[in-house]
C-alpha cells in the first residue's frame, strides 16, 4: 500500500477554536480522520503529523526524502518565511503537494509569498479540510 505523509505546521493543532471564521470548526483530529477515510478509499496508508517546531518538521521531511514517501504538506506560517523548511522540502523526490485550509492569496500580503509552492507539484488552497482530500485524490489519480 502506498504511504503518504501528511505534515502540518504550527498552530494547526489549535484548529477547532483557532480563528474559526477563517479555518472552520473542524479539529486537526477530525481532518486526520477525513484523510484516513480518503486514504482507505484510494488505497493509501496515511501518516498524519503536526508540529509547532521547525526542527521537528525538517526531520520529518528528511525522513520522507530518505524513504521516498509522497508528502502532502500544510506548512502553515512556515510557508511564508522558512527557507530551512523549503531546503528540506527540496530533498523530496517522490512528490509534494502543498495544501492550505484558507486561500493565502486572498488574505494579508505577507501570506502571498510561499517558499514551498515552487517545489510542489501543485498547491490546493481555500477548500478547508477538503484541500487535504483533494490532494490525496490528486496523488491517487497520478
Ligand atoms: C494556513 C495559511 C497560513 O497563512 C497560516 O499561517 C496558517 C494556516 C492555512 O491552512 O490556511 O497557519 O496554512
Amino acid at each position: 500500500m502506498r504511504k503518504v505523509m501528511v505534515l502540518n505546521g504550527p498552530n494547526l493543532d489549535q484548529l477547532g477554536t483557532r480563528e474559526t471564521e477563517i479555518y472552520g470548526t473542524l479539529t486537526l483530529g477530525e481532518i486526520e480522520n477525513l484523510c484516513i477515510e480518503a486514504g482507505e478509499k484510494f488505497g493509501m496508508e496515511i501518516d498524519f503529523r503536526q508540529s509547532n517546531d521547525e526542527a521537528v518538521i525538517i526531520g520529518w521531511l528528511h525522513e520522507a526524502a530518505a524513504a521516498k514517501t509522497f508528502v502532502v504538506f500544510n506548512p502553515a506560517a512556515f510557508t511564508h518565511y522558512s527557507i530551512a523548511i523549503r531546503d528540506a522540502a527540496a530533498l523530496l523526490s517522490a512528490g509534494l503537494i502543498e495544501v492550505h485550509l484558507s486561500n493565502p492569496l486572498a488574505r494579508e500580503e505577507f501570506r502571498h509569498t510561499s517558499f514551498i509552492s515552487g517545489l510542489a507539484q501543485g498547491t490546493i488552497s481555500g477548500f478547508g479540510a477538503q484541500s487535504y482530500v483533494l490532494a490525496l485524490q490528486a496523488i491517487a489519480s497520478s
